[in-house]
């Protein structure tokens, strides 16, 4: 269907409208259609050369797309048109930094290839990622974690309402996972709006309100984490004596539903989400619990089914040219 001409105009923090980027005959990324609604932490989710870099190449004016229009905080825009702007931090290529610089010096060459930016100015943005007090050392003696927030610093100088971050918790340890997660939800505390990518579901479901899956250069789902994880799959309980489960399950307040899968295999639904509950009410009626584990959301199959399927794509994807400066 023809979609209606909106204009220079939309609304939302992000826009993308049949957003394309062809590469030779290939399409990266086809069809793209995503909003980012103010003080949201959207989540790009997909497994690795689903797309998520190209998308955020031309979200902020690194690359010109093929097909389809860009708008950030209702404006559209083209290549080189967001650093324009002053409302988008981005960190998209993570930033090389010279090891024997501080990491002071370090962000103020950075941001100073952009605009001139004042000592105020970096010392917040080196409070806010929790590198105050750390600046004064050389980045060759940072660790992961660090490098990593210093690279976050480098999008939050120009205090950006729309902060863009490329796999953000790449090769983090999960104390450094954590650091990232806090981070953020201060940020959007403060009323940033944030799209990050990842390709891990696990990621994006601890750090994200709202979650987009793309695949092979399409969305194939989008909605709150909440909407998308709701998992209404139920418990599968193994018990010893099925007889005495089904008594059991039956009397017990919490239980919703349940049905029996095989000999000594439940699926059992909950009203509330206390299966440490449920076993203690198996286990007080006498029944042997064997086994207690969530069953998996249909998202979760899906996206583990995509990440499985894809195969190294180091042939089609050019290497040596991935580079694309306007
Ligand atoms: N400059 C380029 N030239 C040719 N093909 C490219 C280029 N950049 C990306 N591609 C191809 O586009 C597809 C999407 O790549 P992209 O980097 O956007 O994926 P991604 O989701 O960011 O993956 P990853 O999780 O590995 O970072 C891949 O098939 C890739 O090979
Ligand atoms: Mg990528």
């Amino acid at each position: 269907m023809e979609q209606p001409d909106l204009g220079e105009l939309m609304s939302g923090a992000i826009a993308l409208r049949q957003l394309g980027k062809r590469y030779g005959r290939k399409w990266a990324v086809r069809g793209l259609d995503l909003v980012v609604e103010p003080g949201q932490i959207y989540g790009l989710l997909g497994p690795n050369g689903a797309g998520k870099s190209t998308t955020i190449r031309m979200l902020v004016g690194l690359i010109r797309p093929t097909a389809g229009e860009v708008f950030v905080w209702g404006r559209k825009i083209g290549v080189n048109g967001v650093a324009e702007d002053g409302g988008v931090g981005a960190l998209v290529e993570g930033p090389a930094f010279y090891e024997y610089f501080s990491g002071y010096r370090n962000l103020a060459m950075l941001a100073g290839l952009s605009k001139k930016v004042s000592g105020t100015e970096l010392e917040w943005a080196l409070h806010q990622v929790r590198l105050w007090g750390r600046h004064r050392d050389k980045v060759g003696s940072y660790s992961h974690g660090m490098r990593q927030r210093l690279a976050i610093a480098q999008a939050l100088v120009p205090r950006p309402r729309l902060l863009v971050l490329d796999e953000p918790a790449q090769g983090l340890d999960p104390q450094g996972l954590t650091e990232v997660r806090e981070l953020l939800k201060e940020l959007v505390a403060q009323g940033t709006t944030v799209l990050l990518s990842s390709h891990l579901l696990h990621e994006v479901e601890q750090i994200c309100t709202h979650v987009g899956i793309i695949a092979k250069g399409e969305l194939i789902a989008s909605g709150t984490v909440a909407e998308l994880l709701a998992s209404d799959e139920g418990y599968e309980v193994t018990v010893a004596s099925a007889q005495a489960a089904t008594a059991a399950l039956a009397q017990m307040a919490l239980v919703r539903e349940f049905s029996q899968d095989a000999e000594d295999t439940f699926t059992v639904w909950l009203h509330e989400d206390e299966p440490q509950q449920l076993n203690a009410g198996l286990v007080d009626a006498g029944v042997g619990v064997k086994g207690l584990r969530k069953k998996r959301t249909e998202l979760e199959d899906v996206y583990l089914q995509l990440a499985a399927d894809e195969q190294p794509l180091l042939a089609a994807a050019g290497v040596g040219e991935r580079g694309e400066a306007p």
